[in-house]
């Protein structure tokens, strides 16, 4: 395994190049993206493409994400691409918006898993945009974590996951927004949120007025690769609703745990942190600052692994912007 470090100052460095030839070769490469780290190959490679979900242990029924530097591609890969969409690109691209379009003949089954529509999204990160450049081809690629487990949010988490199975891995520090991307089937009349994630809902509907957000129902079948369960820690999750005692309702959880022998650890925000004094307790960040919360949540569960903790007990936060995409995970995860 190739571990290559780039940072803002030894960004033109020859390791973005190195990493491109990978590409070129069929090899994985992770790399980072503004949301979380991506497992990336050359998307018409199928052989690497199956690779990715080798690796993974992610089933073959769980499609990939598209990811491109150039808004025009966006026309290869699709073959309907309508004036909404066209509208959502020019906003929200790049960054971490994720559309469901129709796919065009280019892109194969396995990408797709299947469907006849294909997800595709331009990140913002220079670092993946300048991947994808230099490899001259869109990138297939989902999560760097184990299928089902946290998301990464930094190189470590990466190798945490996959030590040596990685061709190569770029360490381009920490994710800037934390939480994936928002998933937007755009192939209904009124395009249906599949995913809460970096882009809010109430920004979408700023620019195409109306959006639907899936109910778990249809997720399934729309979105095979959305289970309720995903986004684990190894730890047991236990999570608490926002409510009137939602702190005392935390603690008292705690200490039952903690009289069974159990090593508990408690998640919660900045503004609670001092109410947990006696408890092994971290903070995500500022609940009125929830950005912050999005960008370590993943990181708040991992480290709790790396403790050997075997409950986390978690406070939620308010469902509002990206605080939704928080609690989608946290569900997940508690599942
Ligand atoms: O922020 C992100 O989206 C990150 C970074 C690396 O870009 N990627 C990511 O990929 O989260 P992944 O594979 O972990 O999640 C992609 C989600 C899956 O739940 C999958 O089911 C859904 O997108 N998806 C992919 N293609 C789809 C399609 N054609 N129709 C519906 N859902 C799709
Ligand atoms: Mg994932």
């Amino acid at each position: 395994m190739l571990f290559l470090k780039i940072t803002a100052t030894n960004f033109q460095c020859d390791n973005l190049k190195i990493a491109a030839k990978a590409i070129n070769d069929g090899k994985l490469v992770a790399f980072p993206t503004e949301t979380v780290y991506g497992l990336g190959s050359d998307v018409f490679n199928s052989r690497a493409v199956s690779k990715i979900f080798e690796i993974k242990k992610r089933p073959l029924n769980d499609p990939l994400i598209v990811h491109i530097a150039d808004k025009a591609s966006v026309f290869d890969l699709s073959k309907e691409v309508s004036d909404k969409a066209v509208k959502l690109m020019k906003k929200f691209w790049p960054g971490p918006l994720t559309l469901v379009l129709k796919k065009s003949n280019i892109v194969s089954d396995i990408v797709t898993a299947g469907l006849d529509t294909v997800a595709i999204r331009m990140p913002e990160n220079l670092i993946a945009l300048s991947l994808i450049k230099l490899a001259k081809t869109p990138l297939a690629a989902p999560s760097a974590n184990l299928f089902g487990r946290t998301s990464p949010t930094c190189a470590q988490h990466v190798v945490d996951d996959f030590s040596d199975k990685i061709d190569v891995i770029i360490d381009g520090g920490k994710c800037s927004v934390g939480v994936e991307s928002t998933v937007l089937d755009m192939t209904e009349k009124i395009p249906v949120i599949l995913r809460p994630g970096g882009i809010t809902k109430e920004a979408i509907e700023k620019i195409i007025k109306f959006v639907k957000v899936n109910n778990e129902n249809n997720y399934i079948i729309r979105s095979p690769g959305m289970m309720k369960k995903h986004y684990s820690p190894k730890a047991k999750l236990v999570l608490v609703e926002k409510k009137n005692g939602q702190i005392e309702e935390m603690k008292r959880l705690a200490s039952d745990y903690i009289k069974k022998n159990k090593n508990v650890g408690i998640m919660t925000v900045v503004e609670n942190e001092r109410s947990f004094n006696n408890f092994n307790v971290k903070s995500i960040g500022e609940e009125s600052n929830i950005r912050d919360c999005a960008i370590n949540i993943f990181s708040v569960m991992r480290s709790f692994d790396t403790e050997k903790i075997d409950v986390i007990i978690a406070g939620a936060v308010e469902e509002q912007g990206i605080g939704i995409a928080i609690m989608d995970r946290l569900r997940k995860a508690a599942n």
